[in-house]
């Protein structure tokens, strides 16, 4: 369809016996940021190399503004911009010359380069900074240089490989306010994410991809709804406390709940804030070690443990910690 910047079919990817990819389908509409967001292994990368043509699908069709991409490999090619999931910007290169070299790799006319590198360092806000050798660049620098030199031919679709995975929060944000700007000019962006507060603040819509299988696709809200109707309740407690505490609130109240770590879950429907506080007297009552209570919206996160039975928080949180970890070892 027309409308369509991207049609995946039915598409499977497998390494020997192991199956990657198993079988997914969806569309990805003209102008949009679509969303990929799944864990480690989910088969997000592996997805994206086979829009850009990288790897040969097993079976399954991908249509690339209305172009079979094993027919017109190299016209899809010339209109995807990629930025891959590791930085690699030349560090001996100025920023100016990173630029230079990726305008003749993707054949930008020769007459149009200059005025094309000038326009890229203003998109990135490094101006000051094109004379630099890419190697001086922070890392939020070097991840913004990468970002526009990926769009030199002024592509009509962006795939953005996990763009902010390992950079601190100042620069992710940063990075963010970069995409969605890149994304004013109609651009179609396909990013894949583990962040749930990324696929929450960028993206029209998000596919949640698991053991390489899509569990669900929708706009953050659709997502949130899906989760679930009404209130979520969380209760933190002692590791040794979660299974006593778990069967008191089933047993007690008859609701559903999910474990996740020191966490239970519950999905209240109706009277939220009441049976919340008849929760709280109970295990009160019942001197259970309570470190953390809370009622709240669903959140993408509650969306995500509900379609996979797993949840994204906890490598997210520890992830952040790494990145703490690294900035303090600079
Ligand atoms: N070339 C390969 N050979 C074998 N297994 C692979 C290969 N590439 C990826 N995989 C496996 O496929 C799964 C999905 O990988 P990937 O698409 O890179 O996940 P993600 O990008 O979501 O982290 C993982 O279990 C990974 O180990
Ligand atoms: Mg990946």
């Amino acid at each position: 369809m027309a409308d369509n910047a991207v049609e995946i079919k039915d598409l499977k990817k497998s390494f020997g016996d192991f199956q990657a990819v198993k079988g997914i389908s969806f569309n990805i509409k003209k102008g949009e940021i679509f969303g990929i967001l799944g864990p480690n292994g989910a088969g997000k990368t592996t997805t994206l190399n086979m829009i850009l043509g990288i790897l040969t699908p097993t079976s399954g069709r991908i249509t690339v503004e209305s172009l079979d991409i094993n027919r017109d490999a190299l016209e899809v090619k010339q209109m995807i911009g990629f930025m891959t999931q590791e930085t690699v910007v030349e560090n001996q290169l100025t920023g100016r010359d990173n630029l230079r070299l990726f305008a003749r790799l993707y054949h930008v006319p020769e007459g149009q380069i200059s005025g094309r590198i000038e326009e890229s360092l203003r998109e990135a806000s490094l101006v000051d900074f094109g004379d630099a050798r890419a190697g001086t660049y922070s890392g939020g620098m070097q991840r913004r240089l990468s970002l526009v030199r990926s769009m030199i031919q002024d592509p009509k679709i962006l795939i953005l490989d996990e763009p902010t995975t390992g950079l601190d929060v100042q620069s992710r944000v940063s990075m963010w306010s970069h995409i969605s700007s890149l994304h004013r000019r109609g651009i179609t962006v396909i990013l894949t994410t583990q962040y749930l507060e990324e696929a929450d603040a960028l993206c029209d819509r998000i596919a949640v991809i698991d053991h390489g299988e899509i569990k669900a696709i929708g706009t953050a809200s659709e997502l949130k709804r899906m989760a679930a109707q009404g209130n979520i309740l969380e209760v933190t407690v002692k590791d040794s406390e979660v299974e006593r505490v778990n069967r008191l609130i089933k047993s007690k109240f008859g609701i559903e709940t999910k474990v996740d770590g020191d966490r239970i879950i519950a999905t209240i429907e109706k009277k939220s804030l009441s049976t919340s506080i008849k929760i709280a007297q109970m295990l009160e009552k019942e001197g259970s070690d309570v470190l953390a209570f809370s009622m709240h919206l669903p959140t993408l996160d509650d969306a995500f443990l509900k379609l996979t039975g797993e949840s994204l928080r906890d490598a997210v949180s520890k992830d952040n910690t790494d990145n703490r970890a690294a900035m303090y070892k600079r």
